[in-house]
């Protein structure tokens, strides 16, 4: 399959091209690299250094099968130092991917949501119903 990872210099990015590339897949790479490293990016991945906001990528997603969105600002204590970038990132940049992925015709857009949303939980173990967010993170990357 053609896959697009957005956030691929990054933690999880990096570790799942990894994985793709290992089973036969195309990986397309973004990333500003404002948080990741160029060296966490395995060979083969085709990478594009690029910001998730705007339409620059837009054309990567042409053709794609499947959308992996890991591109985001998630430190917590930057993000709550600095509300309206991590919101013009998180939330702005997210409806970036999905319209490059929805006028790419991609049928799928995977998302990883952010354990933050229970920071306040008081309950253990946790229900999922039981979303106590404190910080302004989780607000913006759920
Ligand atoms: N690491 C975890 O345990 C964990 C758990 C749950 C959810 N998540 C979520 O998964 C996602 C990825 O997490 P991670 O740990 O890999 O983070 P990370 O910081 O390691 O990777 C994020 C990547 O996004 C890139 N990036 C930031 N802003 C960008 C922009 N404007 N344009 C393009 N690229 C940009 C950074 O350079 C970085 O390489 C985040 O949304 C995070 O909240 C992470």
């Amino acid at each position: 399959m053609k896959i697009v990872i957005t956030g691929v210099a990054g933690f999880i990015g990096a570790n799942l091209a990894e994985r793709l590339l290992r089973d036969g897949h195309r990986v397309i790479g973004i990333d500003n690299l404002a948080y990741g490293l160029r060296s966490n990016i395995p060979e083969g991945v085709e990478f594009h250094q690029l910001d998730i906001r705007g339409k620059e990528m837009y054309p990567l997603f042409a053709g794609t099968d499947a959308v992996f969105h890991f591109a985001a600002k998630n430190c917590i204590a930057d993000c709550q130092a600095d509300p309206v970038e991590t919101a013009d990132i998180n939330v702005r940049g997210t409806v970036d991917v999905f319209e490059a992925a929805r006028l790419g015709g991609v049928r799928k857009v995977i998302y990883a949501e952010s354990s933050a949303i229970y920071e306040g939980a008081k309950t253990y173990p946790t229900p999922e119903t039981d979303e106590a967010p404190e910080s302004f993170y989780p607000y913006n990357d759920t």
